[in-house]
């Protein structure tokens, strides 16, 4: 059994995000209480199997999220709008400090999104600094690691890609425009990082990229390495915004006329194996 010292709570660990650090932080030896609502589903087992002691807490119940944290050293933070909606993020991102405040944990990474300031209008992006600025206020520990493009835009059955990636993305943000990748998995190994090395990381604001390809690009090398072009379903833009809402048009439209200021030498001076979108696509054959 590890010592309290070793435990770190990982928020949204059956998802993408969070199940990539859970997964890096116990091949590094780590004790990983694995957050979930569902620990009866699929992707809590598989935790379970790798070494993970997973615990049942809604973010929105406090006492659950106490409970989660009792003597945890660390804390992963990671919402998402997408599914809870903006508010729920805001809050749900603030009850995790809260409690990891309460609990006294020496570190707090938080897994954000976007530009990294204020004023972009790009509603998942603006929420997610709303959260830091609680964050800050409870005088926590902090490294915040902000991802940009997840490469799983490209394979995630649940990010609709034919829709998304291949069809709305380009004609919104430009097939032409370079734009920053990382895979989940590399955010995961940072997060890690970051873990290892708090003197290193507290403190620290990342931005994470791999490797900048245009959408145009990503097609192409997608057709090479699958042998066949993705596949793309048109949808006319109303039709989205029905369906998914207006955030992710937001970001596309504000991506189309700004550069999201993210070299690769940073990500990839940390992570020397990170896999760049050939890599990615080669591995998600
Ligand atoms: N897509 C991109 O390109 C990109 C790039 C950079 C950053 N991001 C950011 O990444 C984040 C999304 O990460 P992701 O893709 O890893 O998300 P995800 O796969 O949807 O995972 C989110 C997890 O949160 C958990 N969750 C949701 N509501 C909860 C609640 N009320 N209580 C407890 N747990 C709850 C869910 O776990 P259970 O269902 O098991 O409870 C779920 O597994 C977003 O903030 C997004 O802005 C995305």
């Amino acid at each position: 059994v590890a010592d309290d010292g070793d435990v770190v709570v990982v928020t949204g660990a059956t998802g993408r995000i969070g199940g990539a650090v859970a997964r890096h932080l116990l091949e590094d030896g780590w004790t990983v209480r694995a957050v979930t609502r569902t620990p009866d589903s699929a992707p809590a087992r598989a935790l379970t199997a790798r070494g993970a002691e997973v615990v049942a807490a809604d973010l929105d119940d406090p006492g659950a999220l106490g409970r989660a944290m009792a003597g945890a050293a660390g804390v992963f933070s990671v919402q998402n709008p997408m599914t809870t909606g903006l508010e729920a993020e805001v809050r749900h991102g603030c009850a995790v400090a809260d409690a990891a405040a309460a609990a006294a944990v020496s570190h707090l990474v938080y897994g954000s999104a976007g530009v990294g300031r204020a004023g972009t209008g790009v509603g998942p992006w603006e929420t997610k600094l709303q959260v830091q600025a609680h964050m800050a206020e409870l005088g926590l520990p902090v490294t915040v690691l902000r991802p940009m493009a997840l490469m799983e835009l490209m394979t995630d059955p649940g990010f609709y890609p034919a829709v998304s990636t291949w069809h709305l993305m380009p004609r919104l943000v430009g097939g032409d425009r370079p734009l920053p990748w990382i895979s989940a998995d590399d955010v995961g190994a940072v997060a890690a990082r970051a873990f290892a090395e708090p003197d290193r990381f507290v403190g620290a604001d990342l931005p994470l990229a791999v490797d900048i390809r245009s959408i145009d690009e990503c097609r192409t090398v997608y057709a090479a390495v699958r042998g066949r072009r993705p596949r793309r379903i048109p949808m006319p833009v109303p039709v989205f915004r029905r369906v998914v809402g207006e955030d992710l048009l937001t970001m596309w439209r504000w991506l189309a006329e700004h550069d999201l200021d993210a070299g690769t030498s940073a990500t990839r001076a940390l992570l020397p194996d990170a896999v760049d979108v050939r890599g990615f696509l080669e591995r998600h054959r």
